[in-house]
């Protein structure tokens, strides 16, 4: 949600440090630096903090985000350790490496975080600033690089408040970001590492390290277009048939309702009865989970604005009911 204050710059200072984690405890949306690009920083484990992220960025659809951590062992807390993940954090963390692994359910993450998929990016940067501030909040912090949807990502303090300024609560300014392309993105859940988005590792020791067993999502130069498609699949899809625009509610059906639920429902879930979007988001992949598991004949959807994170709550229930496994 856009602040009505501007954005509070905070130096690299124990003073400063702390004074960003405090804000990221207490649900608000912090800037930092890290050695690839200023990341816009949530609470990953709430579910309307990481809401806020998507409000700020005008991003018109869930993308998954990555959860960082201070050191090499603690995103095992959240995802499932295999040998090669170990093996991979070993050698490339702390550093410009994200890994996709399956997620610990149930978790503390939300479900927004990893846009309700069952797998979850996680990293360990490299930059001490970064590092000290994680380590200070104590909980995995989801951050997309920090500027609004289809721009560059920003590698100083003024390149956020360009973009972000009266958005977010603060920016934490460590200086230029020195490797200034985000991470490399390594799929771990297949039988096969795959490689989403070449970044700050380069693919080369990556292959040496997995012994040439590395398989590429597609193109370098269109990475997004390809790996779209493949997003979709994977991407958590109810198992009961999704009715949407709702204006009326049947006994077998179970509800997602927006604003005040409809009468005469088998099941009920409010995404938001004030009808505020941001709660409605922070809610949405619980509410689906929910509603699926209700032995109920279908989901009906009640209308959902399609402004500001309406959009994107709108591009997810359109899958629901589009992408039903046959
Ligand atoms: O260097 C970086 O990685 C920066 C800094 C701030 O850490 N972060 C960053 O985040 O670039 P973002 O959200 O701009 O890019 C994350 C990428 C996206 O392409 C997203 O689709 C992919 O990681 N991703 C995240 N979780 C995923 C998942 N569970 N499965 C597949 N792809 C995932
Ligand atoms: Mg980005």
């Amino acid at each position: 949600m856009a602040t009505l204050r501007a954005t509070l710059g905070l130096p690299a200072t124990s003073a400063g440090i702390a004074e960003a984690a405090a804000l990221l405890r207490a649900g608000a949306l912090v800037a930092f630096g890290t050695e690839t690009v200023y990341g816009l920083g949530a609470d990953a484990t709430n579910a309307e903090a990481v809401a806020g992220i998507f409000a700020a960025k005008q991003r018109p659809r869930f993308n998954p985000l990555i959860c960082h951590y201070p050191d090499p062992a603690a995103p095992f807390a959240d995802v499932a350790a295999t040998p090669l993940a170990e093996r991979l954090a070993g050698m490339f963390w702390p550093g410009p490496l994200t890994l996709i692994l399956p997620r610990r359910e149930p978790g503390r993450v939300a479900l927004l975080t990893g846009a309700g998929l069952p797998s979850l990016a996680v990293r360990v940067p490299a930059h001490p600033v970064a590092r000290a501030l994680l380590a200070l909040v104590g909980r995995p912090v989801a951050a997309p690089s920090a500027n609004r949807s289809g721009r560059i990502s920003p590698t100083r303090a003024e390149d956020v408040l360009a973009e972000l300024d009266g958005r977010i609560a603060a920016v934490l300014d460590s200086g230029p970001c020195a490797v200034g392309v985000e991470s490399t993105v390594l799929d771990l859940t297949g039988p096969t590492p795959v490689l989403l988005r070449p970044g700050g590792v380069a693919a080369e020791a990556l292959r040496a390290a997995l012994g040439g067993r590395l398989d590429r999502a597609g193109p370098i130069a269109a990475p997004e277009a390809v790996r779209a498609p493949g997003q979709l699949a994977s991407h958590y899809a109810p198992s009961l048939p999704v009715r949407l625009e709702a204006t009326s509610v049947a006994a077998d059906e179970a509800l997602l309702a927006f604003g005040p639920p409809l009468p005469g429902a088998g099941a009920v879930f409010a995404l938001s009865v004030a009808a505020d979007l941001t709660e409605a988001a922070a809610r949405l992949f619980a509410g689906l989970r929910a509603l699926d598991a209700s032995g109920m004949a279908r989901i009906a959807v009640m209308p959902v604005p399609r402004h500001g994170l309406g959009l994107a709550i709108n591009d997810r229930l359109a899958r629901a009911a589009a992408d039903r496994p046959g």
